[in-house]
């Protein structure tokens, strides 16, 4: 076979014409992976990401303090977002995209052990979701985002596991799309003979895939006016937060924002400030040293939780969000001609931010105590790793249960059922004064 003659001229065009360089070597069908993966490249955006490179490093719009946060505890907005859940006006997404590559795992992150019982992200926020489906008497519908690298093994995990739990038409897929990387001198370069090296193009764009993929409309059809976004790495990220919901639906904003209090000036968290009447994020990558460890004047953390509404979805499908650069070690075909996986950095990955559509909006924020809402795992060990997720969702339970029965918890260790996170009467009442059972796994019956 032969790569299509536009295709062809392109590659002449833009000089790189290189990714060829294995063609008459490779087999029928490698020959055909690397033709399609070349015409359903974008010329122009490989031009763009080019000019972005040469591009001096762009200062962030003047900023400041966040002015205000509004602040948790209002039984009013709980129960007005309980009734928003109630009459099946909420949805939520979870973007589970990314690479997990500081967590060093092959394939999707949601996969990943967290809880004392050995389950998994997707298993937890499945069960939250089910768990709140029942409490609200709605199948509360979840949609969620991956990348052409872990799409296939997503749904098949789902499948395998019969979406535990979750109604066929309560979840949804969508994919993000991939962006190609560029080497140092700003060109293509192939990971295998037949591979041009690419990756996910950052969580920016997920509201406009989950609109243009469809599900945008089928959940407007469903009467949903509230999403709530979290990234599949926080499992204590609550998917349906009444009072969130409820402050919300009072505010009357595009998108009230999730965060917690920074406790570390180098912890990898982005930083909320103030443009002007404007909220923006400034990410841990690219704010300045002395911002960064001025934690009094700009404490809260981005967690990328928050609420938004569906209009807002649909006006965000048009918005050209920039594009963030960064130099990451990735793997790549050596001279030799097998895959090399670097330990420093070679090539440069281009990203879109989610949190770059709140300089299109009206945004609100809201602070919650850190230990009910952000428990990230990003790294393998010490800071944010499996075992400081373990604690925190031990803590998390501890407190839940003492709250629902009125007692102190054990210190011993034991997990709770999603079901007493979303309690229904009954639940609350059989557990009153009730002391825990001596097993490391609580039912609620
Ligand atoms: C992210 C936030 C950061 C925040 C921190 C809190 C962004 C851009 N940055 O940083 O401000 O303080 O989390 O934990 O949101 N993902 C995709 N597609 C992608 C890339 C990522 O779906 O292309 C998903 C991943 O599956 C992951 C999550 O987004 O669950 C976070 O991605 P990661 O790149 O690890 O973000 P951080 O650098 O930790």
């Amino acid at each position: 076979m032969m790569i299509p003659t536009d295709c062809h001229k392109q590659l002449t065009e833009m000089h790189q014409e290189h990714v060829l360089e294995h063609w008459d070597a490779l087999s029928e069908n490698q020959k055909e992976k690397l033709s399609s993966q070349i015409q359903s490249l974008d010329f122009e955006t490989i031009k763009a990401l080019q000019k972005a490179l040469k591009q001096q490093k762009k200062e962030p719009p003047a900023y400041f303090p966040l002015k205000k946060a509004q602040k948790t505890g209002s039984a009013e907005n709980a129960e007005r977002g309980a009734k928003i859940l109630s009459e099946g006006r909420a949805g939520c997404l979870i973007l589970a995209g990314g690479m997990g590559t500081r967590l060093n795992v092959d394939g999707p992150k949601g996969i990943f052990p967290v809880t004392l019982s050995k389950k998994s992200l997707f298993q937890f926020f499945s069960e939250r979701i089910k768990a709140a489906s029942k409490l609200y008497g709605q199948s509360l519908p979840v949609a969620i985002m991956t990348s052409p690298l872990n799409d296939r093994e997503t749904r098949d995990f789902f499948e395998k596991h019969n979406n535990f739990g979750l109604e066929k038409d309560q979840i949804d897929f969508f994919v993000q799309q991939d962006l190609p990387l560029l080497d140092k001198s700003g060109n293509l370069f192939l990971d295998a003979e037949w591979h041009i090296a690419e990756g996910p193009n950052g969580n920016g764009e997920c509201l406009k895939e989950f609109y243009r993929s469809g599900i945008w409309r089928k959940w407007k059809e469903r009467g949903i006016e509230y999403v709530n976004l979290a990234l599949i790495d926080n499992p204590l990220a609550d998917p349906f937060d009444a009072e969130l919901i409820g402050a919300h639906d009072r505010l009357g904003c595009d998108i009230l924002v999730k965060t917690v209090k920074r406790v570390d000036p180098d912890e990898k968290v982005g930083v909320l400030v103030q443009v002007g009447d404007k909220i923006h994020v400034l990410e841990y990558s690219e704010i300045n040293q002395k911002d960064k460890e001025n934690i009094e004047d700009f404490p809260y953390a981005n967690l990328s939780l928050f609420s938004v509404t569906m209009s807002f979805i649909e006006k965000a499908k048009d918005l050209k969000l920039p594009l963030h650069k960064a130099y990451k070690a990735a793997p790549f075909l050596s001279r030799k001609g097998e895959t090399i996986k670097p330990a420093s950095p070679n090539a440069w990955k281009f990203e879109t931010f989610i949190f770059d559509t709140f300089l299109h909006g009206r945004v609100e924020v809201i602070a919650y105590p850190r230990e009910e809402c952000f428990a990230p795992l990003k790294n393998k060990t010490g800071e944010s790793s499996p075992e400081t997720v373990l604690a925190s969702l031990q803590d998390y339970d501890r407190k839940i249960y003492e709250k629902i029965s009125g007692l102190k918890a054990p210190e011993r260790p034991f997990e709770l059922d999603p079901a007493f996170y979303y309690p229904p009467a009954k639940l609350l009442e059989k557990w009153k004064k009730r002391l825990l059972p001596n097993e490391r796994y609580i039912s609620p019956s």
